[in-house]
């Protein structure tokens, strides 16, 4: 079977490792794109990456570009590019300048690229998949943005270094819009199958919720230019993982709703199966009324920036 073609717009921080992981993961050949007063620093990126490969046997094939055209053909298309924040930027400072590049990446995957499964990762993320789905065309199953998977592993991180315990049995969900609003579902988080309410006082839960709501912006605030890479990548690379391997996981993802959970006709974070169709499901599931009081708040703020994109032809 032929390998499948992977296309990363955007050749950034994030677009850069998250090449690197899905080579080592053997997801397929990848192709690095940006503008093209970039496509030599691609060409150099996706070298270095082909250098690497005998190291750990990754028989994959990878190029660099700077024009649209080479989407051609492509199975997975990564949207990263885009501004990252500052320190003192909210997620929603970006959506001018990025709503034009989406919108622009957008046409450009219509017109080479229409089969493909995409996951946008631009900020202010909600709004920006939302504009990326309309600039498509595409079908909304196959369209996808990716929060839920990096908010849930930055809880799972604070709570593993809450507890001490590893990080590898914390298990959780965030759902919501992917800014101040987001919910780290508490009766969701367990350790080794122990709810994290029976481990740690409401105060110590609370903190981490905290920490994990503002994860982006210490970050941010932290390295001074620019905003996380590593994990990002990560989550990314999972989803693509999820989709190319059909392993349908369920995975938070801001997924395109259809009267789930009060929400129709817009993307928000939500338990979702990935797998080879793309968005196979979304997953609902009761809220007590304090949790769908939390969405509804995190939900009239990802409204409140769509409306923006509605308002900005
Ligand atoms: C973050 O939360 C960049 O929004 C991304 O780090």
């Amino acid at each position: 079977m032929p390998r499948k073609r992977i296309a990363l717009v955007g050749g950034g921080q994030i677009g850069g490792i998250l090449a690197l992981l899905l080579t080592q993961k053997e997801l397929g050949d990848l192709l690095i794109i940006d503008t093209p007063e970039q496509a030599e620093r691609m060409q150099g990126k996706a070298l270095d990456i082909m250098g690497y490969r005998p190291n750990g046997g990754h028989d994959v094939e990878l190029r660099g570009s700077g024009d649209f055209a080479d989407l051609e053909g492509a199975d997975v298309v990564v949207i990263t590019a885009g501004m990252a924040r500052r320190p003192g930027m909210s997620r929603e400072d970006l959506l001018d300048v990025n709503l034009a590049i989406v919108r622009h990446v957008g046409e450009q995957v219509r017109r080479h690229a229409p089969d493909a499964f995409c996951i946008v990762t631009t900020n202010p993320l909600d709004a920006i998949v939302y504009a990326f789905h309309q600039a498509s065309g595409l079908p909304h199953h196959r369209v996808v943005g990716m929060a839920g998977a990096l908010d849930s592993a930055r809880f799972r991180t604070y709570l593993a270094m809450e507890t001490g315990y590893s990080v590898e049995d914390v298990a959780c969900l965030v759902m919501g819009g992917h800014g101040p609003t987001m919910i780290p579902l508490i009766r969701t988080a367990t350790i080794g199958g122990v709810p994290i309410t029976d481990l740690l006082s409401p105060e110590r839960i609370e903190a981490v919720a905290e920490r994990t709501r503002n994860a982006g912006t210490e970050i941010v605030s932290l390295l001074g230019n620019g905003s996380a890479f590593v994990s990002s990548a990560a989550a990314i690379a999972e989803m693509v993982e999820a989709h190319v391997r059909d392993k349908r996981r369920v995975i938070a993802s801001a997924a395109y709703c259809q009267g789930e959970y009060g929400v129709d006709g817009y993307f928000m974070g939500v338990p979702c199966v990935i797998g080879a169709a793309g968005v196979e499901q979304v997953i609902e599931f009761p809220l007590t009324p304090d949790e769908q009081q939390l969405f509804d708040n995190s939900f009239g703020a990802v409204q409140a920036s769509v409306r923006k994109v509605r308002e900005n032809p």
